[in-house]
């Protein structure tokens, strides 16, 4: 089982020596909890593909400490640095033409990129930073949960799913967003929208003068959100439902409930008052806990589509497809 420990500073100095040595660790970011090896250890990161059982052709995200750290690996576009500069640390990941690696002296492993030509980089919030300063490297890290998996917002989330298959665990309490990041691409003129997340898209066209790009443009997977059963509890899950039926476990969203709602085996709520940000937070603990209860199927009442609406609902649809 792995060691977990409270994530003070006394913390730092054992995870980093895991991490150099091509171990895995389990950071808290403020989205979900990250499985991560230093990016430039072509072992640890395989490591990482092992313990999740994901398949290889997914590529990984960078976390960087700083803007400088993630400067010695990629280039800014102009609107990519203004996004970075705006909102790191924070829930948002930007893909990026990849540097030429040859005069960089721990070089990103290729692996971490599934040979591609873009780096996908995201400064998180948090303690985690002081690890990756610290180690001098990015830290590669998925979602911290065997691959197709609830992702964990919790320690507990992790050590239950993948405890007997890592280092180290590093308990920073519950995540704040509770999503992942949102990914996008610069592209010219255009931005285009990888994958939904933590960040709200409105925000990020606020600060571009700009509407995203939604559709894929290239027939290569960009992110194994993508591939349709991914997120999936062992129960069924029923979406933009108006009743309960027998048996089923309610997800409710806001202040009005699904008619039977009280013949439901268990409820929660992800946001009473019907707040997207705490109904983001909770999300994935609730699918979870809710799971756990050995309910056949869970209801969802209806989330709107606005603002993290869409992150959850993307996340809701997922768990919600037919498994392969
Ligand atoms: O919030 C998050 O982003 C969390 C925390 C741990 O940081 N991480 C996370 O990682 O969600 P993961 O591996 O579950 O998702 C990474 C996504 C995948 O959808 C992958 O396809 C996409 O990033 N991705 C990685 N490299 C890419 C690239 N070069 N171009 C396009 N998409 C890329
Ligand atoms: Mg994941």
């Amino acid at each position: 089982m792995a060691r977990i420990l409270e994530f003070d500073d006394n913390a730092i100095a054992p995870a980093v020596e895991i991490l150099r040595r091509g171990g895995l660790v389990a950071i808290p970011t403020e989205t979900v909890y990250g499985l991560a090896a230093d990016a430039s250890h072509g072992e640890g990161v395989a490591g990482i593909f092992a313990a999740k059982g994901r398949p290889q052709f997914n590529p990984l995200i960078a976390h960087v400490a700083s803007i400088d750290m993630a400067e010695r690996y990629v280039t800014f576009d102009p609107l990519s640095r203004k996004l970075a500069e705006r909102f790191w640390p924070g829930p948002l990941t930007l893909v990026l033409p990849l540097k030429k690696q040859q005069d960089t002296d721990r070089p990103i492993h290729p692996l971490v990129t599934a040979g591609l030509d873009t780096l996908a980089i995201r400064m998180p919030h948090g303690r985690v930073r002081d690890v990756i300063k610290r180690l001098d490297s990015p830290v590669a890290a998925p979602s911290a949960n065997r691959s197709g998996r609830i992702s964990p917002t919790s320690a507990q989330a992790v050590a239950g799913d993948l405890g007997e298959k890592i280092d180290m665990i590093l308990d920073g309490g519950a995540c704040g967003v509770g999503v992942e990041s949102t990914i996008v691409r610069v592209e010219g003129e255009s931005v285009r929208l990888l994958r939904p997340g933590g960040l709200a898209a409105e925000e990020i066209e606020a600060e571009i003068g700009r509407k995203l790009e939604r559709l894929p443009h290239t027939a290569a997977i960009q992110a194994p959100g993508m591939m349709a059963s991914h997120y999936a509890p062992n129960a069924l899950m029923r979406l933009d439902a108006s009743e309960v039926m027998p048996g089923e476990a309610l997800l409710a969203f806001g202040p009005a409930r699904a008619r039977n709602a009280d013949g439901a085996t268990a409820q929660l709520n992800l946001s009473a008052t019907g707040n997207l940000r705490e109904a983001a937070s909770n999300l994935f603990d609730y699918m979870r806990k809710l799971d756990a209860t050995g309910a056949k199927s869970i209801a969802v009442e209806p989330v709107p589509f606005d603002g993290l609406g869409e992150a959850i609902n993307d996340r809701l649809k997922r768990a919600a497809a037919p498994r392969e």
